[in-house]
């Protein structure tokens, strides 16, 4: 199926996955999507196919979907005891280790992503998240509950409250972090006694199928993950709006995800979304500026900005403003670009040819409309799917590039006098995902976070994620949350019971 001759190479296990790679998984059958029909997936460092993936519409979900409520009232694992789900997620995290190598080198074909960022974060973090899922597994508690209403003078009430799982959950997800995304929708889910029916972006379709064979391997049965390959407008929607879903879990654009809401309140269907961004990232005078010059082109160029928490408004304090510029200017011109599978690259492509074009696009606005260009803004020759990192100064708060989310690695930055005149430019958006604030007056810091609409604030850091800690956004960013406690309660249903003695 492939024809694979990078310079670079990719292991055994990775090419060999390859070779047998294609199918979808329903009811614990690796199967082709009815209609016959396929679509490719490509290596963004060259443009070239890697592999044909089954592309499933309406009839495969819903053949999904029934899989996954079989399973769901089954014995099997709708009977299964707390721990022994703990224990299933503690296989997956040991096989995800075992398997890391192979993991790494299929992200960062299939993403074009550095192989160094996929090992540190997107595969490296991975069995830390699936262990903290999987310890929720025995700890998902209710409430017992004196309730004053009575019956008559001796009628009494006892109630209680049971977390049940909310059922068949349908995961759509975004190709930026494919793997972590996939593990995100399912292992809360699984954690709790759900199924799922999973739907990986068309561009990175790879390792959410690998983890489909790794969660057969740990030993989860047939149907409690099932994974729908396909595009969007069909696979996707046809997930959105099936009745059979008892949630839909969604991270990606602001736009797909408020259809899917629309789709999703036939039904009823609970839903939480995961959106876009235009995080700003404030720097004050006081703040030491080595490491804010170094965090804030981190913040936007992390990833190739194709981050939903990347910090794409940069807001910097008049007196250190050129001195920050000049800063990040020169470490956007140095950064090392390249193909995601060579260990030398710092920032890899971006993902399609479509992002690309949507990104050189807002680039262009970003010139016409008069911000000033101090690093970046073309193409790299050749092949592949390149964007230059691109620094954008004296950007006025109405200009495209400070409004819509580029979803690449361009900066929009803008000076600041004020701690009021800074907090409505960071509010001033219609989204609230994450902030960042770089100082080093601590009463600044509290007096400030309080005041920025977003659902993180950063202090002297910038995209930091911890399965502990809750993620999610404000305004239209989205709403739920992920992580934590709290992603639980999200693949939850509370269920009161009043018993009369
Ligand atoms: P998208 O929102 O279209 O894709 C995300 C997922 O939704 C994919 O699995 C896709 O197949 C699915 N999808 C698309 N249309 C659907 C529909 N009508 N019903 C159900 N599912 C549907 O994102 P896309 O087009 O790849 O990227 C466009 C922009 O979205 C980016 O430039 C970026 O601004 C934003 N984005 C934000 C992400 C985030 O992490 N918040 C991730 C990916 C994209
Ligand atoms: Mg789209």
């Amino acid at each position: 199926m492939i024809d694979l001759d990078t310079d670079y190479g990719i292991g055994a296990a990775a090419q060999a996955f390859l070779a047998r790679a294609g199918k979808m998984l329903i009811g614990g059958q690796w199967v082709d999507s009815a209609s016959g029909e396929f679509f490719e997936t490509r290596d963004p460092a060259t443009g070239r196919i890697i592999g044909r993936v089954a592309a499933g519409d309406a009839e495969d979900v819903d053949k999904a979907v029934r899989a996954a409520r079989n399973t769901l009232e089954g014995r099997l694992w709708g009977g299964m005891l707390p721990a022994a789900r703990e224990k299933l997620l503690l296989n997956l995290a040991d096989l995800v280790e075992r398997h890391a190598e192979e993991l790494i080198e299929l992200e960062s074909l299939d993403n074009g992503k550095p192989v160094t960022i996929a090992r540190m974060i997107d595969i490296g973090r991975a069995p830390n998240f699936i262990r903290y899922m999987a310890g929720w597994a025995t700890k998902i508690e209710g409430a017992t509950i004196t309730p004053s209403v009575a019956m008559g003078p001796h009628a009494r009430f006892h109630a209680y409250t049971l977390k049940e799982p909310v059922g068949v959950v349908g995961g759509i997800i975004p190709w930026n972090f494919p793997f972590v995304m996939a593990l995100w929708k399912t292992c809360p889910a699984l954690a709790t006694g759900s199924t799922v029916v999973l739907k990986p972006a068309e561009q990175t379709p790879l390792t959410a199928l690998r983890l489909g064979e790794l969660i057969q391997e740990a030993g989860f049965p047939d149907g409690v993950v099932n994974i729908v390959t396909g595009l969007g407008e069909t696979a996707g929607a046809a997930l959105a709006r099936h009745p059979g879903i008892d949630k839909i879990a969604f991270t990606g654009s602001t736009a797909v995800g408020k259809a899917i809401a629309r789709a999703a309140a036939d039904n009823v269907t609970r839903v939480t979304l995961e959106l876009g961004g235009k995080s700003p990232v404030i720097i004050m005078p006081d703040a030491d500026l080595d490491q804010a010059i170094v965090g804030a082109a981190r913040a936007i160029f992390f990833n190739a900005g194709q981050v939903c928490g990347a910090g794409s408004r940069l807001f910097v304090h008049n007196a250190i403003y050129d001195e920050v510029l000049s800063g990040i200017a020169r470490i956007a011109s140095a950064m090392k670009i390249g193909p995601g599978l060579d260990p030398a690259t710092e920032m890899g492509p971006l993902v399609s040819e479509e992002q690309r074009q949507r990104v050189l696009h807002y680039i262009e606005s970003g010139l016409s409309e008069g911000g000033e260009l101090l690093a970046g803004g073309n193409v790299r020759a050749g092949d592949g799917y390149f964007v230059t990192p691109t620094v954008f100064g004296r950007v006025k708060p109405e200009m495209t590039v400070a409004r819509e989310e580029i979803f690449g690695p361009v900066l929009a930055a803008a000076s600041f006098e004020t701690i009021d005149e800074v907090v409505n430019l960071a509010n001033d958006s219609q989204y609230g995902l994450v902030a960042g604030i770089w100082s080093t007056n601590i009463n600044v810091v509290h007096r400030m976070i309080p005041r920025i609409r977003s659902g993180t604030v950063y202090v002297n850091a910038h995209n930091l994620m911890d399965p502990a800690v809750p993620f999610g956004g404000n305004k239209q960013s989205g709403y739920g949350r992920e992580m934590s406690k709290m992603a639980i309660d999200m693949y939850t249903e509370t269920k009161s019971v009043y018993i009369a003695y």
